[in-house]
């Protein structure tokens, strides 16, 4: 498990952290960082891995040298079947923010998985830090694992040229374990299922290290060990939403890697950047097709550019599912073969379950074309 937290004076990089509440039966040190934006200088950025660490088991860690410091707490991921994954995108850092945060904790999920667009900082660098503290409370208790969108660029013609310098420095994904060169694309294992992150907003045509990557990466799966295949990425590919039409990180990158995830018989697809949620059938090159992935758009976090409520008219036959309401999905995989998907608005005091439905593996299932 990577540890980070920000400190505004310089602290050692330390966590001490163990099974029992006195936090004391480990420590390990790691880096701290900072970076700079315009006139903004970020405060003390500290990383920590731990472990090797036992699954589905609470740990409880501090922060820093102090044997006075806070003891928090976090949860480690199950190695095995069942496990609950959270799914929210375009999160930003408004009421309806609060109120899907509010609904995620309720969830009991193992780990949180975010298709990008995190703090709608835009810039300003301090609502970087609001959005940590925001989301502190359930952040620092589960692992979340999070791909960039275009609010994470953050770059200035002339004046700041190098993009995702906070998200780059703030949010590091595990890339290097995956062989990745870029922060921006990764995967991993978890409980039988392999993730892979991809980066909307990183070069991917078929020349583009992402792409060589992201073949060899689908190459490397073995779905006797991980039957089944995740894929995030921020801009989506199918959508019918009138947002967002167009884009080159949709349409492009569509042109360019659907081939891969299609033979590779990737699972299921998330995508946020519409502020809406929208489910399709498993479809391939526009048309319905078994044996490709089922697309889901899920970007109704709660950011501060509200809902994406117009959509194109009459519905494409592909679209199963479409409403602009703010809220979050659960990806529950129950074993091998099945995983339930539930999308929760945030409408009421409950997450109201709206949209629900039992996907199969193809590890499990192979399809039929
Ligand atoms: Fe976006």
């Amino acid at each position: 498990m990577r540890i980070s937290w920000i400190t505004g004076s310089p602290t050692p990089a330390k966590v001490s952290y163990g099974p029992s509440p006195s936090a004391n039966a480990e420590s390990a040190t790691g880096n701290t960082s900072s970076y700079h934006f315009l006139l903004y200088e970020s405060g003390q950025i500290h990383e920590v891995v731990i472990g090797p660490l036992n699954p589905n088991t609470v740990y409880y860690y501090r922060l820093g040298d102090q044997p006075s410091s806070q003891t928090r707490q976090f949860k480690t991921t199950p190695s095995q079947f069942p496990i609950k994954f959270a799914v929210v995108g375009d999160l930003g850092q408004t009421d309806w923010t609060r109120s899907t945060l509010e609904h995620v904790g309720k969830s009991n999920y193992d780990m949180l998985i975010l298709p990008g667009d995190l703090s709608y900082a835009d810039l300003d660098q301090v609502l970087w830090d609001s959005f940590g503290r925001l989301v502190e409370p359930l952040a620092s208790q589960r692992p979340w694992m999070v791909t960039q969108g275009n609010h994470e660029v953050e770059k200035i013609p002339l004046i700041h040229r190098t993009p995702f310098t906070a998200y780059n420095a703030r949010w590091r994904m595990p890339f290097e374990e995956s062989g990745s060169d870029s922060n921006l694309y990764y995967s991993f294992d978890v409980a039988g299922i392999h993730v892979i992150m991809l980066g909307s907003y990183a070069d991917f045509d078929a020349s583009s290290p992402q792409y060589r990557w992201l073949q060899g990466d689908l190459g490397k799966v073995n779905r006797g060990k991980t039957p089944w295949l995740v894929l995030l990425i921020h801009a989506p590919w199918y959508n019918s939403n009138t947002a967002h039409q167009g884009e080159p990180e949709s349409v492009h990158m569509k042109a360019a890697m659907e081939g891969l995830l299609y033979h590779a018989r990737v699972d299921l697809v998330f995508a946020g950047h519409v502020h809406a949620y929208e489910r399709f059938t498993r479809v391939y090159e526009d048309r319905a097709n078994n044996c490709a992935p089922v697309y889901i758009n899920i970007g109704d976090g709660g950011n501060r550019e509200g809902l994406a409520s117009k959509y194109i008219d009459p519905k494409p036959e592909i679209s199963i599912f479409r409403e602009a309401s703010f809220g979050h999905g659960v990806l529950e995989v129950v074993n091998a073969s099945h995983a339930l998907w539930t999308w929760h608005k945030n409408d009421n005091d409950e997450a109201v379950v709206s949209d629900s439905i039992w996907i199969t593996s193809f590890s499990s299932n192979p399809c039929k074309q």
